[in-house]
């Protein structure tokens, strides 16, 4: 369902840690041909010729207020949800980090630090004219400024940059935006603990969800788009099978 109805069933105060992608609005309707580009740079890349940047209609806004309004919306919501010890991971687009932690300050949120990984296989510049776009970004913040925030100390002092390629081999799905299950793990053992609750609004491919499944943690996730619902269905379900073992056998009891 549409996170902004799904928010509204979750009572106050019942998450201990947030961790989603919001969608970019970046896509564009028109694709980018890449015939031009070196053939082993194209192999690294998929082979794709053709690239294709409309992610859907869900990453389409009218304009940017329209955008900067939506994640407000959202977050104002996501605030509400989150216990005061709570934290929030929030992947967010490049250009757009510094708007966005001001958003989640006006609402009342501590903004920490921006996360950030670094890709080791990014997309080839077509033109070789240009960087490549080679990293992605994440804001940590807590919902209080007093308020303590649960912290894995054991894993002692953390740099805020994960150096890793894309997602590959079994893991890789057809979603467009996937994060990495690793890092995501990494992310949640830091910051919340076995038997807790983490909330991702914008599930994609269900990689937040099984990362906390993995990592000890209850979730609840959810997806508007019929393609990426799918997805993120049949990934879970393969992915929590375990867990769907002992649910049945506690049902029948
Ligand atoms: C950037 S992707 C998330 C990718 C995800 N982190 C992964 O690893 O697969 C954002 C997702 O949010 C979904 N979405 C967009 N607007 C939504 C809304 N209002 N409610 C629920 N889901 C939404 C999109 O369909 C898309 O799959």
């Amino acid at each position: 369902m549409d996170c902004r109805d799904g928010l509204k069933l979750i009572d106050d105060g019942m998450i201990d840690i947030v961790m989603t992608d919001i969608p970019y609005n970046i896509s564009q309707k028109k694709s980018i041909d890449r015939s031009a580009i070196d053939s082993k740079a194209l192999k690294r890349s998929g082979n794709k010729k053709e690239l294709n940047f409309n992610y859907g209609k869900w990453d389409f806004f009218a304009d940017n207020e329209a955008y900067f309004s939506f994640i407000q919306s959202v977050f104002v919501e996501v605030y509400r949800v989150m216990k005061d010890s709570a934290s929030l991971y929030m992947w967010v687009p490049k250009n757009e980090v510094s708007f966005i932690e001001y958003i989640l300050k006006d609402i009342g949120f501590h903004v920490r630090s921006t996360l950030v990984w670094c890709k080791t296989n990014p997309c080839p510049q077509i033109f070789k004219v240009g960087y490549m776009s080679s990293t992605e970004f994440c804001i940590f913040a807590t919902k209080l400024p007093g308020a303590k925030h649960y912290w894995n100390i054991e894993k002692g002092q953390k740099q805020s940059f994960w150096v890793k390629p894309i997602c590959q081999g079994n893991e890789r799905t057809e979603h467009p935006n996937q994060k990495r299950l690793d890092i995501a793990e990494d992310m949640i053992t830091q910051s919340a603990r076995n038997g807790e609750l983490l909330l991702d609004p914008f599930a994609g491919s269900g990689t937040f969800a099984i990362a906390a499944h993995n990592c000890g943690l209850k979730f609840i996730a959810f997806e508007n788009d019929d393609k990426n619902y799918k997805i993120a269905e049949s990934r879970v379900k393969a992915e929590t099978s375990q867990m769907n073992l002992f649910d049945f056998i506690g049902d029948t009891e």
